[in-house]
């Protein structure tokens, strides 16, 4: 798949997600293979060009980390220039505008989903970016406020018509939660209406929910967010079995798994680490039977350390093969931790 000059090895997408899809999560999703395009969090636009990558947790990657978009969230015209060439800095592979997000501070600042409601703003924004980026530039959508065949045409051909190279559609209303049902079929309207490449999101947590999805979006990929933390080798198993790539299936031991992802967390974030942790377990413990009790425990933890200890008692408890199998592996986040002090 392209989009634009840029080829993706599959047409799968990690999804932005705000704590979750960082350097230390996107290290452990390379391990397993599979994703066509990294993503960071939403970065504020506003924000971007005083950062400094080195040391903030949602800037920080590795060379290892390819292709990688960064998306922005955008609120006004004037953002857009600096937050780019911050971008060109940064060695970004791809933008994206976030004109989905519905949390309320998001929208109170005029950014995300809200933008939906405010088609001419959008235009000028996407012209402006147009204008001053030759890299791939992608928009990521819900389906609005409410159902409206008219609006949701109007909009995202004018974003075809301003020069975005691919469209990723978040297939819910504006204030459907995650647990209904995403309508996937409204995806395949969507990719009636534009001529570039048209992503499906949301619900995508299985091999068998890839297929569907694709089988009633007709999407030209999938873009996964939770997934990513509920099972980090999904996106392999998708790339394998739907589209027949050849990737080695990896053996998976789930202590090894979050062994790695710690040892990830501690080698490359710089700071903000504990919540982060916090928020990877959240989903992550979602594979054992008693997954609840790892995630209060850690949830309940006052350091990375504590955390770790909390979760390798739950190991003990629950996984003794998998903590056999993985001992070198957590034995080196132990090390890590001391080194970190
Ligand atoms: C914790 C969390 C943070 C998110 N942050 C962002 C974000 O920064 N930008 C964005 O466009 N969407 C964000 N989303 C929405 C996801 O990108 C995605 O559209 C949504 O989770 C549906 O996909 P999924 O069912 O595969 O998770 C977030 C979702 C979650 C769960």
């Amino acid at each position: 798949m392209k989009i634009k000059n840029l080829h993706l090895d599959t047409p799968l997408l990690l999804a932005p997600m705000a704590g979750l899809t960082h350097s230390a999560l996107r290290t452990l999703l390379l391990q397993f293979g599979g994703v066509g395009l990294l993503s960071t969090e939403m970065l504020a636009a506003r924000k971007l060009p005083v950062e400094n990558e080195r040391l903030s947790p949602f800037l920080v990657r590795t060379e290892q980390e390819k292709p990688l978009s960064y998306q922005l969230l955008v609120s006004g015209v004037d953002e857009i220039a600096p937050a780019l060439e911050a971008l060109v800095r940064l060695h970004a592979d791809a933008v994206d505008i976030n004109l989905g997000c519905p949390a309320p501070k998001v929208r109170r600042s005029g950014g995300g989903s809200s933008l939906m409601d405010a088609p001419e703003l959008v235009r000028e924004i996407i012209a402006e970016a147009r204008r001053k980026t030759a890299l791939p530039l992608t928009a990521k959508i819900r389906l609005g406020e409410s159902f409206s065949e008219e609006k949701l045409q109007s909009f995202c051909q004018m974003l075809d018509g301003e020069g975005i190279d691919l469209l990723t559609v978040h297939a819910r209303l504006r204030k459907e939660a995650f647990c209904r049902k995403p309508h996937w079929q409204w995806v395949a309207k969507v990719k009636e209406w534009v001529s570039i490449p048209v992503i499906a999101n949301g619900s995508v947590l299985s091999v068998a929910d890839a297929k569907k999805c694709l089988q009633v979006s007709n999407a030209d990929g999938l873009m996964i967010g939770r997934g990513a933390a509920y099972t980090p080798w999904l996106f392999a198993d998708i790339a394998r079995e739907v589209y027949g790539f050849d990737i080695p299936q990896i053996k998976v031991c789930l202590p090894m798994v979050y062994a790695d992802f710690v040892v990830a967390l501690l080698r490359f974030i710089p700071e903000r680490r504990l919540g982060r942790m916090k928020e990877f377990t959240h989903y992550f413990a979602t594979n054992y039977f008693f997954g609840h009790t790892l995630a209060c425990e850690v949830q309940g933890a006052g350091s990375v350390e504590q955390a770790w200890q909390k979760a390798c008692a739950f190991f003990q408890r629950n996984d003794e093969q998998g903590m056999a199998e993985g001992e070198q592996r957590l034995a080196e986040v132990g090390a890590l931790l001391v080194d970190v002090g």
